[in-house]
């Protein structure tokens, strides 16, 4: 398995290009599965959860064609020859789930395990089945999959979701497109990558409205046809490199980066004392001498903090002057983490959502394990501004989620490089 090895203490300067979004492509891919005309993906990031999405959808009887490198999908569910979707396929990744909805829609009827993905808490799907048998949907667990028909279609409701989930608004949305009548769903998710599928749905014909609001309306159309349509920038991505000049000094240009894209984040990112300024073509991160400020931080929905971007504050909060508490609000088992920057030289103690953080002067190069993709990437951060050489291992989590990442950061100065493994 390879592994990264980061030599800390060069300060960054540079540009590095923002991908488009992870989260927002394995929405938009499924989408395929509503409509019996072509649909085509541009700024596709090129990362291994994309492979597994193109498997699963392949394996359903969709065609997926890459170009470009990776960058554009071309998409077309003309013939689907199978409505299962396997454990091997699910199990490494949770977004899987995000084709039941169209299924279901498309089809009326649906077969799909229960996920796997990251281990980060229980992630169950009842808000999925909720808001489908909602929609008409009956739908029942047996041998670790969902078995789902709709055999009198579906049929607009109105919804109101327990928790903002992501992805049970994902798949109700797709879902509630073909649904005879409307669909209101309350306390629907208001993310950037909702707002981006909601795009693609109406540049196929589906008639949507409320899409970043928490109450989103749905008009049931009888078909939708084909579109091309522009991946949202990753804001997680642009997040994670907003860090790293924090931690390691100098200044990066995300090119492509919006400070709507991450609200909160850009808050607190301040908040320690680093200057973000909007430039022609992104956003621009320096972090002038000294060490940065001790903040709180709490994750939540959007528009508030970012759960994906907990485990890289808290890289760069290890270092802060000053006592830091962060709390995770959206999983239950987010910090596995902790005890790798501990293994660094950081002062952390866990209790439950909270990780109470007290800056150290400098942290040390060390071997460290990447327990999940989010946390991978800390790691890296964090090795960026240590002293000597980190070596982080099992980073298979990582390429799930970021391009070219020692690409991208040597480029800019970082000494960063990968060591392939067996
Ligand atoms: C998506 C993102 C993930 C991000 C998360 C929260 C994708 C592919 N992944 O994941 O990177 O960390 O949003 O921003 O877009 N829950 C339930 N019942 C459900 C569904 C979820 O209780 O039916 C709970 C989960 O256990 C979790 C919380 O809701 O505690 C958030 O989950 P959700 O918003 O659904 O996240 P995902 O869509 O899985």
């Amino acid at each position: 398995m390879d592994s990264i090895i980061v030599t800390g203490g060069v300060e960054l300067d540079g540009q590095i290009p923002i991908a488009g979004a992870k989260n927002a492509c394995l929405a938009l891919m499924p989408a395929t599965l509503l409509s019996d005309e072509p649909l085509t993906l541009t700024n596709a990031p090129r990362l291994s959860d994309i492979k597994t999405m193109t498997v699963l959808l392949q394996s359903l009887g969709a065609e997926v064609t890459s170009m470009q490198g990776g960058r554009v999908l071309a998409l077309s569910s003309h013939d689907l020859n199978n409505l299962t979707a396997d454990y091997d396929i699910v199990r490494k990744m949770r977004a899987s789930n995000l084709v039941l909805g169209p299924l279901l829609a498309r089809a009326g009827r649906a077969v799909v395990s229960l996920p796997g993905g990251c281990a980060i808490g229980a992630r169950p799907m009842d808000l999925h089945i909720d808001g489908l048998t909602a929609l008409g949907a009956e739908i029942e667990l047996r041998d670790g999959y969902l078995h789902a028909v709709a055999p009198k279609g579906l049929k607009g409701a109105v919804i109101e979701q327990r928790f903002a989930s992501v992805g049970a608004t994902e798949n109700i949305v797709m879902a509630a497109t073909l649904a005879k009548g409307t669909t209101v769903l309350r306390n629907a998710a208001r993310e950037p990558e909702i707002v981006d599928l909601v795009k693609c749905l109406s540049a196929m014909g589906a008639r949507i409205e409320g899409e970043g609001t928490g109450e989103i309306r749905i008009e049931g159309v009888d078909r939708l046809h084909g579109a091309t349509h522009a991946v949202v920038a990753d804001r997680i991505e642009l997040g994670t490199y907003m860090i790293a000049p924090a931690i390691a000094g100098g200044s990066l240009e995300l090119l492509g980066g919006r400070r709507d894209l991450l609200p909160a984040f850009c808050e607190k990112l301040e908040a320690t004392g680093v200057t973000i300024t909007e430039t022609n073509s992104g956003l621009k991160v320096a972090r002038a001498n000294g060490r940065v400020h001790a903040v709180d931080v709490k994750t939540e929905v959007f528009p508030g903090f970012p759960t994906d971007l907990q485990a890289q504050m808290m890289a760069l909060l290890c270092t802060a002057d000053g006592v830091s508490v962060l709390e995770e609000t959206i999983f239950e088992n987010r910090f596995m983490h902790a005890p790798e920057l501990m293994r660094m030289g950081a002062a952390i103690e866990v209790h439950g959502g909270h990780a109470t953080v007290t800056g150290v002067d400098r942290l040390r190069g060390a071997p460290v394990m990447a327990t999940d993709l989010r946390a991978s990437v800390s790691l890296i951060l964090a090795g960026l501004g240590a002293e000597g050489e980190t070596v982080v291992n099992r980073v298979y989590h990582l390429d799930r989620g970021y391009e070219r990442v020692e690409e991208k950061l040597s480029a800019c100065g970082a000494r960063i490089e990968r060591v392939r493994g067996e």
